[in-house]
């Protein structure tokens, strides 16, 4: 959930602003505290985001290497005291730290026995202590607490000794060239210039300075100088690891001229389904050829069962994978929350498909869902966006999504591109079990045009941007929607509700009237999606039973359809496509109302209070 960047380098850069910049472009993981420490000038913390920082730092604020975090609290306040980086007794030994260590009251008991005083309410801070107790013990039994290996001797026996997750990056005052990282749980990559290197939660900070990057796997640490890195596991036993080449520009990560990212975002819908379809088509056979399912192909003809395994926005576009893999490939499907599959006992065999969907590839519980199905004997897949991501490289086989970078706490582009993929996995899925080459044409087609009827629906945001600003002042909403369209009345909701911090609710249109439609009166406004589908005459009786009680209604309908005018207060078109692909349609006008709704308010849209956008804690 956090986010660490750490650098050491010989290129005469002030580490200051470097690692302030790298920050800056991590602050998408989190932002109620943020800290500096650069061993020739000391430390700042302070809550709030790094402009907080900046202000706080002195002008001589100036070094060749230090470390930095940005917060969100699971232990403890966003306090200037609980802010990372946290110290030892001596200010010797800093830290910067992603995860829980799960027995720190342990671990603190035993050190505040042995003299140690804490200066913080965090779990982090017993890694501190804990380095600088194992240097003392070393200093007293002979051996050298500064040069050699003493530093890195004394971090491997603390982590040994901690229980929980991580992703950290220790330095040591007295050999400030040399910083350390570990990771288990959570996500550390490491950054190779040439006379400089980086330590990240993810290459967004890295990718200004150098393209090169090295993942950790759980349970290694690495050691990294100006000149050099070195990766060990907790063992000690040597790990060679060759560096990836990272595609992404670091100006993808930047806003585009858009006011916020979620604008620019949604508005490269078009771009990013043609991204995730690039190559995966055989249009004139009516195949999706998936390179990253290659090798389960065989295994895949014999699977009977899939479990898909998500959390919020992911787990809606699951839902909509449900109905099309149930519908055109013929095979049971249940979609489980990763935080319920992880703790319940889901019947699993060796034909079952455990598939993951993660934006991140680092969500806590999905990640755990997927570990759960692997120790159950289940063949693991992954439709993940963060190429590198702990998902991605712990499933057996998977698809990427190819969205690119997307930092928007409020997730858009990566819905367009789950679906997408989903539709390219029913495709593949379907052809090796009985779906004809006609219809896999049609799929194959359909998709093909999403792209310029997205575009078509972007064109209508003024539009959309009026009508939001006319609802601005409701304070609940009503999102419904059947069979595809169930799961984006949920989306829909989300979207609303992460930003703009109103109650809005998702339901199925045929659960209205189990319970919801009591709410129903004249402030409570509905947003029906009901587009010209085999669901349609069932969700105009739907918004008859709303308007029979006075509530206002914005329909999300098909171009052309004149009728639905005549019953609801407002209408968002969108073009007609094939039924199973229509959410990648509907969701696009859900999508900008919800932007515009909470831009009209004035809050923080890409960075909505209390959500972080990769929520890799539990
Ligand atoms: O990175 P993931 O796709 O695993 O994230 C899952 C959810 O945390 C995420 O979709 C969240 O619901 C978004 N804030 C929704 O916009």
């Amino acid at each position: 959930m956090c986010g660490i960047f750490a650098y050491t380098g010989k290129k005469g850069k002030d580490a200051g602003g470097v690692l302030l910049d790298g920050l800056l472009s991590l602050e998408y993981r989190g932002y109620d505290s943020a800290g500096i420490f650069v061993p020739e000038s000391g430390s700042v913390r302070t809550p709030g985001a790094v402009a907080e920082l900046r202000k706080k730092m002195p002008k001589d604020f100036k070094g060749k290497s230090g470390i930095a975090h940005l917060r969100w609290a699971t232990h403890g306040e966003p306090t200037e005291k609980n802010a990372h980086p946290h110290r030892s007794c001596d200010g010797e030994i800093w830290v910067v730290h992603n995860g829980i260590i799960e027995n720190f009251k342990e671990l603190k008991a035993k050190l505040v026995k042995a003299g140690h005083t804490f200066s913080s309410d965090t779990d982090t801070e017993v890694l501190t202590h804990l380095v600088e107790e194992h240097l003392k013990n070393q200093s007293a039994e002979g051996g050298s607490s500064s040069g050699g290996k003493g530093f890195e001797k004394a971090a491997l026996a603390a982590l040994n000794e901690v229980r929980g997750t991580y992703g950290i990056a220790l330095q040591y005052k007295k050999e400030p060239d040399r910083i350390i990282a570990a990771r288990m749980g959570s996500p550390i990559v490491l950054g190779l210039g040439d006379g400089e290197h980086f330590i990240a939660s993810d290459p967004t900070p890295i990718l200004p300075h150098t393209r090169k990057v090295v993942f950790l796997e759980d349970g290694e640490v690495a050691v990294i100088s100006p000149d050099e890195h070195r990766i060990f596991k907790l063992d000690s036993t040597k790990v060679k690891r060759d560096a990836t080449d990272i595609d992404w520009s670091a100006e993808a990560a930047q806003k585009g001229g858009y006011e916020h990212f979620m604008l620019k975002e949604i508005m490269e819908g078009p771009e990013v389904v043609e991204n995730t379809l690039r190559g995966r088509l055989i249009p004139e056979k009516g195949l999706a050829k998936l390179g990253g399912l290659e090798t389960v192909a065989k295994k895949l003809e014999t699977i009977e069962r899939i479990i898909v395994v998500a959390c919020g926005t992911a787990s809606y576009a699951s839902l909509v994978g449900e109905y099309m893999l149930e519908e055109y490939a013929g095979i049971p499907v249940e979609v489980e929350l990763g935080s319920e599959f992880r703790y319940r006992k889901s019947v699993i065999n060796e034909r079952t498909a455990v598939l993951a969907i993660s934006q991140s590839g680092e969500t806590a519980d999905t990640l755990e869902a997927l570990r759960e199905g692997k120790r159950r004997g289940a063949l693991t897949l992954g439709i993940v966006n963060a190429v590198g991501s702990t998902i991605a490289r712990e499933t057996d086989a998977g698809v990427y999504n190819h969205a690119g970078p997307e930092v928007s706490v409020a997730s858009t582009k990566a819905f367009l591109s789950q679906l997408t993929a989903l539709a390219l996995f029913t495709i593949f899925l379907g052809r090796q079990r009985g779906m004809t080459a006609a219809q896999g044409k049609e799929i194959a087609r359909a998709l093909k045009e999403l792209p310029k009827k997205i575009q078509a629906v972007l064109d209508t945001k003024e539009k959309i941007e009026k009508l939001a600003k006319k609802y601005a002042h409701s304070r609940d909403f009503l999102y419904i929607g059947r069979k595809y369209n169930y799961p984006i009345a949920y989306e829909g909701a989300i979207k609303l509700k992460e930003i703009s911090y109103i109650h809005a609710e998702g339901c199925g249109a045929g659960e209205m009237k189990h319970g919801p439609i009591a709410m129903i009166d004249e402030n409570f406004p509905t947003m029906a999606i009901a587009p010209k589908d085999s669901m349609y005459e069932k969700m105009i009786s739907n918004i008859h039973e709303i308007k029979a009680r006075k509530g206002p209604v914005i329909a999300v309908a098909t171009e052309g359809d004149k009728e639905i005018t005549k019953l609801v207060d407002d209408v968002m078109y969108v073009p007609e496509t094939l039924e199973m692909l229509s959410p990648i349609l509907n969701v696009v006008p859900l999508q900008l109302f919800a932007y515009y709704f909470a831009k009209e308010k004035g809050l923080n849209v890409d960075r909505p209070r209390n959500l972080a956008k990769s929520v890799t804690v539990e």
